[in-house]
């Protein structure tokens, strides 16, 4: 990878020497000729020794506007003026109510409120424990499983680890797992039947039912037809279970609309959020309760609220890229598409 007179060897070398990279096997990273980036322009990497990449994967997903956008740039740098962080522990920040508010406009869940955390395993690791939580606040008990599907992925803390199917490597921490009922993956067409059969056969003892709507991405990006997951709603409305639908990889735009649940017919009572809600810009995340959810929590006991991760001392940090981002999609939305955020840089996105 080197070139002559070039900085990159020397860069990986100091690289490999104080940073552990995820998903990697440190022994064989330095020869396998990493890409060492310094900056980035629209759907392109530049490395130190100012070669470009096209980031065909837009950084794993999640620059879904490009880089280095004026308006996100622009926007993080003025919120940068103001403040970068403050906690939401009982108190409030102006941006993050400006960006729920834009969000709460468009999400596909009724009378929403969004819990804010730092990526989508953590997300997705809040509705879980929101989900359990909601029965044991209204003095239910033994609501404490899931449905998953196989081939899913939802992340990498122990709860997502837990109703992820496993793969990647992950498979060392199956003592740490704890069990859930499996339905078949998306290789299976009759995976969505067989998860509302596991559904109606379990109700008393379930918590929620946990789907990625669509496609199934870290699984090969597996895809499971449209028509096939009303049928899920129906049933989680007729048994009470709640359902947790995890558009960590899919929303904001990735299947053509802004959220997988609207193509897939699903009102979820809990919604992940992550990746592309900043545009890449901020490790940020969200997990959007709907009312029936939210309001289970209130009471006058202090312990009612959400427990929610450690990232959720943090996302007072400013969103302003993802404020930025909630208008735009918006702005797309509004005209029947995605093409007014994309106009006038032409070399943005991965779309
Ligand atoms: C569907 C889904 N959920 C959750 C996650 C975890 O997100 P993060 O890597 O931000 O923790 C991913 C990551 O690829 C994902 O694809």
């Amino acid at each position: 990878m080197s070139t002559p007179g070039g900085r990159h060897d020397e860069w990986v070398a100091r690289d490999a020497a104080v940073v552990w990279h995820g998903f990697t096997q440190m022994a064989a990273y330095a020869g396998n000729a990493p890409v060492m980036v310094e900056r980035a322009e629209g759907r392109e990497l530049i490395d130190v020794d100012g070669r470009r990449f096209l980031d065909a994967i837009s950084s794993l997903w999640v620059t879904t506007l490009g880089h280095h956008v004026p308006e996100l740039d622009r926007a993080v740098i003025d919120q940068l003026g103001r403040v970068a962080h403050s906690t939401m522990l009982g108190n409030g920040n102006r941006v993050v109510v400006e960006f729920a508010e834009a969000l709460a406009a468009r999400v596909p869940v009724d009378d929403p409120h969004l819990l804010f955390a730092s990526d989508g395993a953590a997300a997705v690791e809040q509705a879980l424990k929101i989900a359990f939580q909601y029965w044991t606040n209204q003095g239910v008990r033994g609501r404490d499983t899931y449905v998953a599907f196989g081939g899913a992925y939802h992340g990498d803390t122990v709860g997502s680890l837990s109703i992820g199917a496993g793969g990647f490597g992950t498979d060392v921490f199956d003592p740490l797992r704890f069990p859930v009922l499996r339905a078949p993956g998306f290789d299976d067409p009759s995976c969505v039947a067989a998860a509302c059969d596991l559904v109606r056969e379990n109700a008393d003892r379930l918590a929620a039912v946990v789907v990625e709507p669509l496609v199934q991405g870290a699984a090969g990006i597996e895809v499971c037809a449209p028509e096939a997951f009303p049928a899920l709603g129906q049933v989680c409305r007729e048994t009470g279970v709640l359902l947790i639908c995890d558009e960590v990889a899919t929303g904001f735009g990735r299947t053509g609309t802004l959220f997988a649940c609207q193509q897939a017919g699903l009102r979820p009572d809990l919604l992940c959020l992550g990746k592309g809600i900043t545009g890449g810009y901020l490790a940020q995340s969200a997990t959007v309760a709907n009312a029936r959810v939210h309001d289970a929590f209130l009471g006058r006991r202090p312990a009612l609220g959400p427990a929610g991760q450690c990232g959720v001392c943090r996302p007072g940090r400013a969103h302003p890229a993802a404020r930025r981002r909630g208008r735009a999609d918006a702005d797309a939305d509004h005209h029947g598409g995605r093409g007014r955020a994309h106009r006038g840089h032409p070399g943005r996105g991965d779309r």
